[in-house]
């Protein structure tokens, strides 16, 4: 599981805005589930949040449905591969 900096709140410890998780099936790695909190969507958090996955877990994990509107939303906006997400 990876765990997301507020953007919005500051103080002199990180808080969690969100969450991300991950597993691994017969050598191919899924997003699980995807969660912000409500204060700090909306604001580009999961956009950063996701480029950063992609940095870390390379950019072919796979995104494992079912999708709320939201995120389908999300990863049309972000011009992800539908191959990844849609099944
Ligand atoms: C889906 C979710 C992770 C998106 O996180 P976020 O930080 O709000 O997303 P961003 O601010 O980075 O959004 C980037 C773009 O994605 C699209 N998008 C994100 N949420 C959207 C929504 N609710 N409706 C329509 N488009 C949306 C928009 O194009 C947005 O760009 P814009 O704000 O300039 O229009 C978040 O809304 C969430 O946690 N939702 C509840 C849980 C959930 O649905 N999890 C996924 C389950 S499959």
């Amino acid at each position: 599981m990876v765990v997301f900096d507020a953007q919005r709140v500051e103080a002199t410890f990180p808080i969690a805005a969100g969450a991300a998780g991950f597993s691994i099936l017969d050598g191919q790695r899924w997003l699980d589930w995807v969660w912000i909190h409500p204060f700090e969507r909306g604001k580009g958090l999961a956009e950063r949040a996701w480029r950063d996955l992609e940095q870390t877990y390379g950019p072919d994990f796979k995104i494992q449905p079912p999708l709320s509107p939201a995120m389908e939303a999300f990863l049309s906006h972000n011009d992800i591969a539908p191959e990844r997400w849609r099944f």
